[in-house]
């Protein structure tokens, strides 16, 4: 299973399934890095685990790419035989071009248990919302802001003492758990989706 990455900044994601990949437990290949930001720490990371790392430009600052900007990346996703893509730390929001290209085949990591908190500063939403359990998500890409169709979830309890950087050191290494666990689930086991509902191949009726 080839895979296609997209990233914006540190990469942090990214490093967690590179690193699953060079211990053999990710079931799947990073076929390439793509990112809209020229200096993101994540095309670094690619370059030193020998994977093809790109910077594409996109000529708008705004969420969502303009259809052409968001068409070099589906280029360059097939000139690399990208089969799946995981958004891991992008910032922008995917349109028709990569979801006619990738249909139900895009992943987003977010750092809440959606549907709470999606969008920007999700843990600091949380936290101003006064729960006391949060998480991570990893859930399929549809048209809207974090709102597809749900893989796997992880929680994290929030205390009294937490900060929005605390709090987000706890979420993060949860999603570093739950992205590459998905990856390999999804090559070693696959899932239908039935509307919102995503059903695992691998997993029993019985299981509650
Ligand atoms: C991660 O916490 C990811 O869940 C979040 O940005 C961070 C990227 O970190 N994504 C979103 O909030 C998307 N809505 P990373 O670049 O170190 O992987």
């Amino acid at each position: 299973m080839r895979v296609g990455v997209l990233v914006s900044g540190r990469g942090s994601n990214l490093q967690a399934l590179l690193d699953a990949q060079a211990d053999g437990t990710l079931g799947a290949e990073v076929a390439v890095v793509l990112s809209d930001q020229p200096g993101a720490a994540a095309l670094e990371r690619a370059e030193a685990a020998g994977v093809p790392a790109i910077h594409v430009p996109v000529a708008s600052k705004r969420a969502r790419m303009r259809e052409d900007d968001e068409q070099q990346f589906v280029s360059l996703l097939r000139e690399h035989r990208a089969e799946w893509v995981v958004l891991a730390g992008f910032f922008r929001i995917v349109g028709t071009p990569l979801l006619e290209a990738y249909p139900d085949r895009i992943l987003n990591i977010h750092p809440s248990l959606l549907p709470s908190f999606p969008g920007l500063h999700a843990q600091r939403q949380a936290l101003e919302h006064g729960v006391r359990v949060t998480g991570c998500t990893v859930h399929l890409v549809d048209s809207g802001v974090d709102s597809g169709a749900i893989l796997e979830q992880r929680t994290v309890p929030v205390g009294q003492a937490d900060t929005e950087e605390s709090l987000s050191s706890r979420v993060l290494a949860e999603e570093h758990l739950a992205l590459p666990a998905t990856v390999r689930r999804i090559a070693v086991a696959g899932f239908r989706r039935e509307g919102r509902r995503v059903f695992w191949n691998d997993e029993g009726e019985e299981r509650t």
